[in-house]
């Protein structure tokens, strides 16, 4: 399938699961959906699916991890524009959700898409006669947003500010706040793989550790050369707020070399795969080669 058809197929599967998980309208539930259904690239999903595919898994299996990443993503954006993280106007080229509803309703649509995420997977009927693979894709999400993930890396990030760190230290932070939840999208097919083993799998979570980070040394360059028409969101808010931008600390040329390097490795990691990996290589090439 295309990568077009793969985004149609999650945006209808993600407004299937929304309506399913919301029992009354109410402002609540509408900044939900303001949250989710606003232009995203819809990236952690075509990763669940591309790799889905590596692993010959029938689609209808992949719908719920590839809706469960999105909505953790989409929570992840609704709190770090809020005034206490990045205090950011506009995301998606709209205002951002605080600004459309209230801090309030912001936070709890936060809070409400990612119970939605693991309720998407905890009770997707076609995990229940598999319930270690549908316990494997949880575990495998709940480590990647959590003090070990992503919410911890949102805290460093925040510790960073106005500080010089080194490389190294920049770089975890990176793959704890995005890395984790890109390496999570590659990594919850495998946990309906049973078979697959340990050398490949070990590949596949390389792949997706090195297309985090050099996705989030992406975004830093995209801030500080993008256009705020072209990427949605405030260009050079980084740098206003004195955050640990990859490319303001190390050098422009350094990220793009960075990237390529980190690139290098994620197909080297690929190789190892011994499988028809021509979907993750052709989605390698969107995210870490993309204009917005
Ligand atoms: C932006 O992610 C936030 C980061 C983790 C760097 P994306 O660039 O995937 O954002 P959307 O989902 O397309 O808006
Ligand atoms: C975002 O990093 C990481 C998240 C976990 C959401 P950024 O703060 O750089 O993301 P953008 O640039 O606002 O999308
Ligand atoms: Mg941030
Ligand atoms: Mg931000
Ligand atoms: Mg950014």
């Amino acid at each position: 399938m295309s990568f077009s058809t793969l985004v149609r197929r999650v945006e209808n599967e993600l407004e299937r699961r929304i309506d399913a998980g919301i029992e009354s309208e109410g402002r609540l539930s509408q900044a939900m959906r303001y949250a989710v259904f606003n232009g995203g690239k819809r990236l952690r999903p075509l990763l669940v699916y591309a790799c889905g595919e590596t692993l010959d898994l029938p689609v209808e299996r992949l719908d719920a991890p590839a809706c469960a990443v999105e909505l953790i993503h989409c929570y992840s954006l609704v709190h770090d524009d809020l005034p206490a993280m990045d205090d950011d106007d506009l995301r998606r080229g709209r205002p951002t959700t605080h600004l459309a509803y209230d801090e309030a309703t912001a936070i709890l649509a936060g809070d409400a898409l990612q119970a939605l995420a693991f309720q998407v997977l905890a009770q997707d009927g076609r995990l229940h006669h598999q319930s270690p693979a549908g316990c494997g894709m949880i575990a495998e999400l709940a480590s990647a947003c959590g003090v070990s993930g992503m919410a911890g890396g949102q805290a460093r990030d925040l510790e960073l500010e106005h500080k010089q760190p080194d490389q190294a230290t920049v770089e975890t932070m990176f793959r704890m706040k995005t890395g984790a939840l890109i390496r999570a999208a590659v990594m919850m097919p495998t946990a309906l793989a049973p078979d697959l083993p340990s050398t490949q799998i070990q590949a596949l979570r390389e792949f997706g550790e090195e297309i985090g980070l050099a996705f989030q040394i992406r975004d830093d360059l995209l801030d500080v050369e993008g256009k705020t028409e072209v990427i949605g969101k405030q260009a050079g808010a980084d740098q206003a707020l004195g955050k640990a931008n990859w490319p303001e600390l190390f050098g422009i040329e350094g990220a793009r070399r960075r990237i390529d390097e980190l690139d290098a490795r994620a197909r080297a990691a690929l190789d190892r795969v011994e499988r028809d990996t021509s979907g993750l290589h052709k989605l390698a090439d969107r995210l870490l080669h993309r204009a917005t």
